[in-house]
């Protein structure tokens, strides 16, 4: 019998076949112990980080995020003991909300809006005055640390050894953290392999979007440095009502997924005209986590009425 420690429930995700008729396969990023592909990140910084002594059991971690890698954090700082401050904006949900704090973070909210309505600029800058202004803090920056994007390198190690042949990979970007990571290596296995990032319309990092982005999860208000580090052959933008239906589409399938998710489906259903020269070729999808934590969001009839006003 293999007793597994708690953090073993991070990575070794399952490899989900989606479609009956086409070689399309999802890894499933939700199954993780905090419930997105952010677990990988938040436990190789955190180990690493400790290993290579920049952090220590008193070290207060810092980072600015709504979302999934602030859950991932507070899950991780709570198990090792760390304390941690997460800097959010108006537009966390409630449950992510009550998540982080229910992991013991202190929660800190930004509320100054750019033009484009995001919120970006102002959580780094209060992160930035948090460390300017205290000592034995550390800012785990997901948008440009080495160590985050590194810990996708898991996901490549995963897929070499679940598949003989990738032709096509689809990622759903952010801080673009895990496109680094999974592309180095997937490139590595598969040198053939065309690798596409999948954004959202409000995006700022592979256009000048003025139009403001909703869902959360997916897309950036600044253009991150880690993309800088990522190996890709071409990308999509997708609209958001196009990642929302396609998430209830995959509600037939029993997936329940937020909307990068959805975007990152959609993105295959168009990308290659889908069913059209598609014999023997394998198609692996990055699903980042479940849609539980979205149901006052992508899966609410009046919040999407709301956006599309
Ligand atoms: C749901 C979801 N999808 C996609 C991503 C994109 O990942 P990355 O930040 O590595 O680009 C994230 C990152 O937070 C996420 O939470």
């Amino acid at each position: 019998m293999k007793i597994q420690t708690i953090t073993d429930m991070i990575g070794n995700t399952p490899l989900l076949k989606i479609d009956d008729n086409v070689e399309y396969y999802a890894k499933i990023e939700g199954n993780n112990l905090f419930g997105s592909i952010k677990d990988r990140a938040a436990k190789y910084l955190m180990e690493n980080a400790y290993k290579d002594g920049i952090i220590k059991k008193d070290t207060v971690i810092i980072e600015s995020s709504s979302g999934n890698f602030g859950v991932a954090l507070a899950g991780i700082c709570k198990i090792k003991g760390n304390p941690f401050i997460c800097v959010v904006d108006p537009n966390i949900t409630e449950s992510n909300r009550k998540i982080i704090e229910l992991l013991g973070a202190k929660i800190v909210i930004a509320h100054k809006a750019d033009a484009n309505g995001s919120y970006v600029q102002n959580r780094i800058q209060i992160v930035k005055n948090y460390v300017m202004n205290y000592t034995n803090i550390y800012w785990t920056n997901q948008y440009e640390n080495e160590y985050v994007w590194k810990a996708y390198y898991s996901l490549g190690e995963e897929l070499r050894d679940e598949m003989e042949q990738i032709d096509y990979l689809f990622v759903a970007v952010s801080t673009c953290g895990t496109l680094a990571g999974i592309s180095q290596k997937i490139k590595d296995y598969f040198p053939n392999c065309r690798i596409i990032a999948v954004d959202i319309v409000g995006s700022q990092i592979f256009e000048q979007s003025t139009r403001k982005k909703h869902v959360s999860g997916i897309g950036a208000g600044i253009l991150p440095s880690n993309l800088l580090s990522a190996k890709y052959d071409d990308y999509m933008i997708i609209e958001e009502v196009d990642a929302i239906s396609e998430c209830n589409k995959l509600l037939s399938k029993g997936i329940i997924v937020g909307a990068s998710s959805g975007a990152v489906a959609y993105a295959i259903q168009t990308y290659t005209g889908y069913l059209n020269d598609l014999e023997h070729k394998k198609i692996v999808a990055i699903f980042p986590d479940r849609g539980e934590r979205y149901l006052d969001t992508i899966y609410d009839k009046e919040w999407i009425n709301k956006i599309q006003q």
